[in-house]
């Protein structure tokens, strides 16, 4: 690494949150195997080879099946968030929660929650089931209120959404903030409970970008802190 280079990252502040996170990691560590043993492995393994055998070119749900890199991933996000170090029991509403590995987590470390994905692939569903989780089956869709099936077990202290697809950031026209405002003022009136937070971590768009400066000025007026770019925590939504 050239020396510019080196200086650059030595005075980002995003190197030493990354450090903290890292810290933190170490002094609270959630190993792998302490998730994967609530896992049946042979059912997992049987719905995967179901699925592979139906797969349609370019699909490749099989890497859903892979339970270590998934919990690894989930376990990481958890740990980002503080879920893993929560003094109480939260309840979590996960968008575009596709095969709930992060739910699964947020289960064995003491939490409940709810799940949101479209119907398609089916194989979420079933791995839902096997994980012992809930989910309610519709879309997030722009200007659309969320479905009052997700208040079944009541509000929830954290919202997440993680490599979402629902903002159309592939398409020409990604959600911008009449989009995504109507979707956060519709978490903050029916779905969250007072102090609760959101995280969403975005995936880039058809231009290598997270968001556009337009749209992280909005979030940042929203009370976002935006982190490595594609992260934002509303604590507390504004
Ligand atoms: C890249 S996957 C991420 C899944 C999961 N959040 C994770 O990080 O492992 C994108 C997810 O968004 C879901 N999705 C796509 N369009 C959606 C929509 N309109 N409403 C809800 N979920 C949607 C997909 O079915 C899929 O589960």
């Amino acid at each position: 690494m050239r020396w510019t280079k080196k200086i650059a990252k030595v005075a980002d502040p995003a190197s030493y949150r990354s450090i903290w996170r890292g810290v933190k990691r170490a002094v609270h560590p959630q190993p792998v195997a302490r998730f994967l043993r609530h896992i049946d492995q042979p059912a997992l393994a049987a719905l995967g080879r179901r699925h592979a055998a139906a797969m349609k070119p370019g699909e490749n749900w099989i890497k859903y099946f892979e339970a270590p890199v998934w919990l690894k991933l989930n376990i990481r996000r958890a740990q980002d968030i503080g879920v893993d170090r929560a003094r109480r029991p939260l309840r979590v509403l996960d968008l575009g929660s596709g095969a709930g590995y992060f739910l699964f987590v947020c289960k064995h470390l003491g939490h409940g929650g709810m799940g949101l994905d479209v119907p398609e692939p089916e194989f979420y569903g079933e791995v839902f089931d096997l994980f012992g989780l809930r989910r309610v089956v519709a879309p997030v869709t722009k200007h659309v209120p969320l479905p009052e099936a997700l208040l079944t077990g009541g509000k929830f202290d954290l919202v997440t959404a993680f490599s979402i697809a629902f903002n159309e950031q592939k398409t020409h026209t990604p959600w911008g903030p009449a989009e995504w405002g109507f979707l956060l003022d519709d978490l903050r009136d029916r779905f969250l409970l007072p102090g609760g937070r959101i995280y969403f971590d975005l995936n880039p768009g058809r231009d290598n970008a997270f968001m556009s400066p337009e749209l992280r000025e909005y979030f940042r007026r929203r009370g976002a802190k935006i982190d490595r770019r594609s992260k934002l925590l509303f604590d507390p939504l504004k």
